[in-house]
């Protein structure tokens, strides 16, 4: 038995994802024309098949891509419960929450199209009902709406895509209609109350310092609610965005992540996949930074290898300075088309070590050098990065001065904008706390990254 699905961009057809149930094994198939005018959806996934790969390695890397669009924890228990779905059944999962996902890939079953006639208008979403919702969480599920899922992204906490047209929400309905934000309510946890104002004042104080990040608002409906600006949709020029939702016309822009671009499964998007305990935290072969620093050199893979290098060093440092322990290979995404990979805009960060008292990890995704304290980095383990993802160390040096020099001076503006916008002044004055602290701890050993002995490595 074999079940194929259809993966999609726009109207054309990319490919043929096939799971052939008896021996358990994917396979993925570009469909012409796509072979000749389109292009590979990852660097493990090539438009050819090269002959030395086996059907084994071949079903798990398209296992390992499409599995990494799928929700993850409670929201891929939610999908699989109300598709009547095993959790484990991709091919499944992909066709129930196939019609929108990051990027610009939709998925049908083998009969259907985009193009199908369906002509019901995105379904209208009021702040009073998403209140509701908000607060009957967890015994319904927030994800789940008139009885079908409404989220098709990757990541562990509740959220929903909606499309904004003038200042309404809407759900979109058919695989005409798009969403063009994402809202974050505050997570169900009260441990981790004022996370909405957490990350906006990361993402405002990326977006201060010259971080490419994603536009964030926070609203109340009354509950806090970020509203994120969806990267990877743009409205198409010449609409009046206020006409009508159902009129709006969204271009899907293709993405995907940083597991996807690197080839690995979603469960290797930490550095330490079996995690931290003695007898595992040496076992480091999930994605780190010198993986990334390897990809964004590769000039056949990249449309820019050193301009994406120095963007990617920022965007890391300033995970260190706002002491993000949540940086991980799926909060990193890359555009994807003909011209290869760029790097996209920044999002979900978080100051994790703000939340060490709600249980949030203490320790980076990604080591720099050796090191997964983000608290503890000193020159060596900064210089040793730098060796090891071969930059130079007097690149390093600049931008760790540069960005927490930066982050300092605007931080006093971006805590003006958060208390604009409502936002939690405890968490604000803990988010704040750590920056400067970060920063002040990076400032003491930028200069002296140049210095350290290379024999020492
Ligand atoms: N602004 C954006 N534009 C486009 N895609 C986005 C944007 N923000 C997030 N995404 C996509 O949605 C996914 C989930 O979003 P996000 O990382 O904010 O959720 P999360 O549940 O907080 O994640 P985590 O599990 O890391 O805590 C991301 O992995 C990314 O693929
Ligand atoms: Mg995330």
């Amino acid at each position: 038995m074999t079940m194929f699905i259809k993966a999609w961009m726009g109207n054309s057809l990319v490919g043929e994802l096939g799971h052939h149930a008896d021996e358990n094994l994917f396979s993925f198939h570009y469909q012409p024309p796509w072979t000749d005018v389109g292009y590979a959806l990852s660097p493990t996934l090539p438009l050819a098949r090269p002959p030395e790969v086996s059907n084994e390695r071949h079903s798990a890397d398209v296992r390992n891509f499409f599995q990494n669009l799928l929700p993850e924890g409670k929201a891929l228990d939610d999908a699989a419960s109300a598709y009547r779905v095993s959790k484990s059944n991709l091919a499944g999962l992909l066709h129930a929450l196939g019609r929108e996902s990051a990027g610009a890939l939709v998925f049908t079953s083998e009969t259907a199209s985009p193009n199908d006639h369906d002509d019901r208008k995105p379904r209208p979403l009021s702040a009073e009902e998403l209140s509701e919702r908000i607060k009957a969480r967890p015994a319904h599920p927030f994800t789940v709406w008139d009885g079908r899922v409404r989220l098709s992204i990757a990541g562990y906490q509740d959220k929903l895509a909606v499309l904004q047209c003038g200042d309404e929400w809407f759900l979109p309905e058919t695989m005409r209609h798009s969403s063009t934000h994402i809202l974050k309510p505050e997570p169900v946890n009260r441990r981790l109350a004022g996370m909405t104002t957490n990350e906006l004042m990361c993402m405002l104080l990326a977006r201060s310092v010259g971080v490419k990040a994603a536009s964030v608002r926070l609203v109340h409906v009354p509950e806090p609610v970020l509203v994120v600006e969806r990267f990877d949709r743009d409205i198409a020029d010449g609409l009046d965005a206020a006409s009508s939702a159902d009129r709006l016309v969204v271009r899907r822009r293709q993405c995907i992540d940083g597991c996807q671009a690197l080839g690995l499964p979603v469960d290797f998007k930490y550095e330490q996949p079996y995690g931290d305990g003695e007898d595992v935290k040496a076992i480091r072969d999930g994605a780190s930074l010198q993986r990334f620093f390897q990809l964004l050199d590769n000039r056949d893979l990249m449309r820019s290898t050193g301009p994406a290098k120095l963007e990617f060093l920022r965007w890391l440092i300033f995970q260190v300075l706002i002491g993000n322990t949540d940086a991980h290979a799926k909060n990193l995404s890359f555009f994807s088309d003909a011209n290869r990979l760029a790097l996209a805009p920044a999002y979900d960060m978080v100051c994790g070590l703000a939340l060490i008292d709600a249980n949030v990890a203490d320790h980076l995704a990604m080591a720099v050098g050796d090191n997964f304290d983000p608290r503890s980095l000193r020159a060596y383990d900064w210089a040793l990065m730098a060796h090891e993802c071969r930059i130079a160390p007097r690149l390093v040096s600049s931008v760790l001065a540069e960005l927490a020099n930066q982050c300092l001076k605007q931080l006093p503006a971006v805590c003006d904008a958060v208390l604009a916008q409502d936002g939690d002044k405890r968490m604000m004055e803990l988010v704040s706390g750590v920056v400067q602290s970060q920063c002040e701890a990076a400032l003491a050993c930028a200069g002296e990254v140049m210095t350290v002995d290379r024999d020492h490595f």
